[in-house]
C-alpha cells in the first residue's frame, strides 16, 4: 500500500537526517515507528505526507510513484491524512469547524454526512460539537485531531504521537479509537509512538529507527515478546 524505498531526505541541504530509509506498510495495516527522540519518526511522516521532498529514493503509494507530489495533493487527491505531533487542532474554532475544516476539499453535503458519520464512531464529539476545541481534554483533543484527519475518508493514515502526553487511561482510549476506525474502515495507519508496549499491542508490525534508518523490524506480537528487544528498544520489562 505504501511502500518507501530508500529515502534521503533532510532541511538543509548539508545534513541529511534520513539516511537511507526503507519501510513499507500493507493495506488495512498498523504500523508502529518507534525509535529515540531525534532519529528521524517524525521527519519521516513529514516526508511520505509531501512537506519535505526525498533527495532521492522513492515513496510508493498504491503502486504509484508519489515522491515530488506536495502535501496538499497528497491530501486532496491521494487519500493521505496527517496528524502532526504538535498544534494539530484549531483551539480557538468549534469541534464542527475543526471536522469542517478538515473536510474542506470535499463537497459540502457529503462534509456533513462525514460529521455525522464520525461523530457516530467517537460520540465524544458530538456532545461538544459546537464548543470551543480549547475546552476539550487531551484525550479529547486527540480524538478530535484523528477524526479531523479522517473526514476526506484517507486511505492512509499518518499520526505523530497520538497518545503523547495523556494519562494511561485515556491513552487505551485514544488507541481503542485508531483500531476502531483500521477496524470499520479498512484505512492503513502508520504511528509515530515512545509509548512503544501499549502502541504494539494494536500494532501488527513495527519498524523501530535509529539515527535515520532502521535498526530492527518485526511483527509486534514477536518484539513484544523478545527479552532482549524489549531491554534494548522497548523500556525494560512489559507492563
Ligand atoms: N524543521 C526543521 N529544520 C531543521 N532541522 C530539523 C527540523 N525538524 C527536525 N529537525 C532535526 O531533524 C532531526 C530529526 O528530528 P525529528 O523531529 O524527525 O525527530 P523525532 O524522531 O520525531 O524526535 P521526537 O521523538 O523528539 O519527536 C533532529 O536532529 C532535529 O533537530
Ligand atoms: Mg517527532
Amino acid at each position: 500500500m505504501i511502500d518507501i524505498d530508500n529515502v534521503i531526505a533532510g532541511y538543509t541541504p548539508e545534513v541529511d537526517i534520513l539516511k537511507g530509509m526503507t519501510l513499507h506498510a500493507n493495506k488495512a495495516e498498523i504500523v508502529t515507528l518507534l525509535g529515540p527522540n531525534g532519529c528521524g519518526k517524525s521527519t519521516l511522516l513529514k516526508t511520505i505526507a509531501g512537506f519535505l521532498l526525498p533527495r532521492s529514493g522513492r515513496v510508493m503509494l498504491e503502486g504509484a510513484d508519489v515522491s515530488r507530489q506536495p502535501v496538499h495533493h497528497k491530501i486532496r487527491h491521494g487519500g493521505v491524512g496527517f496528524v502532526p505531533q504538535t498544534e494539530n487542532v484549531f483551539s480557538a474554532l468549534s469541534i464542527r469547524e475543526n471536522l469542517q475544516v478538515g473536510g474542506h476539499y470535499m463537497i459540502r453535503r457529503d462534509t456533513q454526512a462525514r460529521i455525522d458519520e464520525l461523530c457516530a464512531l467517537y460520540p465524544v464529539l458530538r456532545k461538544k460539537l459546537d464548543t470551543p476545541a480549547a475546552s476539550m481534554s487531551g484525550g479529547e483533543r486527540q480524538i478530535l485531531a484523528l477524526a479531523r484527519a479522517l473526514m476526506p475518508r484517507p486511505r492512509l493514515l499518518l499520526l505523530d504521537e497520538p497518545s503523547a502526553g495523556l494519562s494511561p487511561k485515556v491513552l487505551l482510549e485514544v488507541f481503542e479509537a485508531i483500531r476502531e476506525v483500521r477496524a470499520k474502515e479498512g484505512i492503513t495507519i502508520l504511528m509515530v509512538e515512545q509509548n512503544a508496549m501499549e502502541a504494539l499491542r494494536i500494532s501488527d508490525r513495527a519498524y523501530v529507527l535509529s539515527m535515520g534508518t532502521v535498526a530492527l523490524t518485526g511483527q509486534a506480537a514477536e518484539l513484544m515478546a523478545d527479552p532482549q528487544v524489549r531491554e534494548l528498544y522497548l523500556g525494560g520489562r512489559a507492563t
